[in-house]
């Protein structure tokens, strides 16, 4: 047996011209629950239409249990789906709804009402088995959809933005409730959302999509603290991107030299040579905001607060240094009274972090991203020579 319920290799789905899963190549650990996170439009539905067996790649294979798939139907894979809009049959009961599946397997009665009151005990709805779906709000409709597939006892239960209809109270409710169902029945999730803070607290690892390319499958904290690519650090989390070129590098530690003459020590994992332009990035949390520029500091810039914004907890700090763009720094509001809470707009800060907190993005780290114009523009320029 197979240590992964799933696997995906090489896998690649095009429509015409759009590359909707582009090269994909992962593995998905058994009860597992992995997040396929990315904008509009990157190619989680189609992945896990594909899963599911509604679409076909147009090359690689994926693997359910060990085994390829390619050439099972999709009523003979062991994979149930959950959609953002309940697909419930509106003029079935609830206990019919969750049900159908073993009705359909010809189950004994007593065994599918057994497991029906199991189902409806597990999502938290006893007792309305007799109702409609229409006679349920969004938020439990959803559960009743969550029973109705894990009857079936899925190899994986793929999920697609299965929150996104239910406003914002009852989502946070059902994600703590989503976490406790995986807990206790083990299956194997494939969770489709567009919602990083969702996928950052739901997730055991997070596969982050862009125009069908997986750019980094790791932990939260791994997505988080080492994002790989420029769209990773932009789309998990505030980030702050400095420009500059590499002076000097030894083994880990660089030493970035920004247009203003200014230098950064960074760490980087691979790439950024001397002489290469690169970014450091720093997330807003690790930026230590002071009134006096401190003795002994690998990192320091000069700048004055041009706005913020107090959240209670935190402020954030809109710094305008001398030739960077805007950085953001969230300073924790640990003071004793609400003066010192706030620095006022103007005032001269210093803005310092440890070298660790610096993590170079380099264009070589970049996932290569294929957009058809321009290969269509390589190809037209091949045709002119
Ligand atoms: N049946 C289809 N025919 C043509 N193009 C398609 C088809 N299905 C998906 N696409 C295209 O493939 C790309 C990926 O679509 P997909 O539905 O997988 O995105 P998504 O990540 O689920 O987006 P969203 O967050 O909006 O649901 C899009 O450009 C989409 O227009
Ligand atoms: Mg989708």
């Amino acid at each position: 047996m197979s240590d992964f319920d799933l696997e995906f290799r090489n896998v690649t789905k095009t429509f015409g011209d759009v590359r909707a899963v582009d090269d994909a190549t992962f593995q998905v650990r058994r009860g597992e629950f992995l997040s396929l996170l990315g904008p509009s439009g990157c190619g989680k539905t189609t992945s896990l239409r594909m899963i599911a067996g509604f679409e076909r790649p147009t090359s690689g294979e994926i693997f359910l249990d060990g085994r390829p798939v390619g050439a099972t139907p999709p009523y003979r894979r062991n994979v149930n789906t959950v959609f953002q809009h309940y697909a419930l049959f509106p003029h079935k009961t609830v206990l019919d709804n969750v049900a159908f599946g073993l009705l359909m397997k010809r189950r004994p009665p007593a065994q599918i009402a057994e497991r029906v009151d199991r189902m409806l005990a597990l999502v938290e709805l006893p007792g309305v088995g007799r109702r409609f779906p229409h006679q349920l709000s969004g938020g439990q409709q959803q559960r009743v959809a969550l029973a109705r597939a894990l009857i079936n006892e899925p190899t994986v239960l793929l999920l697609d933005e299965p929150l996104g209809a239910l406003d914002l109270k009852v989502r946070r409710r059902m994600q703590q409730e989503l976490k406790r169902i995986h807990r206790e029945v083990g299956v194997t999730f494939v969770y489709v959302t567009h919602d990083q803070e969702e996928a950052l607290t739901m997730s055991d690892r997070i596969a982050v999509m862009n125009h069908g390319r997986i750019e980094q499958l790791d932990t939260p904290s791994g997505i988080y603290e080492r994002p790989a690519t420029r769209f990773v650090a932009g789309f998990i989390g505030l980030t702050n991107l400095l420009r500059g070129v590499v002076e000097a590098r030894h083994d880990r530690d660089v030493v970035v030299r920004l247009a203003s003459g200014a230098r950064l020590r960074a760490e980087t994992a691979d790439g950024a040579v001397p002489g290469a332009e690169v970014d450091v990035a720093i997330r807003p949390e690790k930026i230590q905001m002071t009134a006096v520029r401190p003795a002994a500091a690998d990192n320091c810039l000069e700048g004055h607060v041009t706005n913020f914004v107090y959240q209670g907890a935190a402020t954030e700090y809109q710094v305008t240094l001398a030739d960077s763009p805007e950085v953001r720094v969230i300073v924790q509001n640990i003071g004793e009274t609400w003066r010192a809470a706030v620095v006022p707009v103007g005032t001269r800060v210093y803005l310092c972090w440890s070298r660790g907190a610096g993590l170079i993005l380099s264009d070589a780290a970049e996932a290569p991203q294929r957009d058809p114009e321009d290969d269509e523009a390589a190809a037209e320029r091949v045709a002119w020579r």
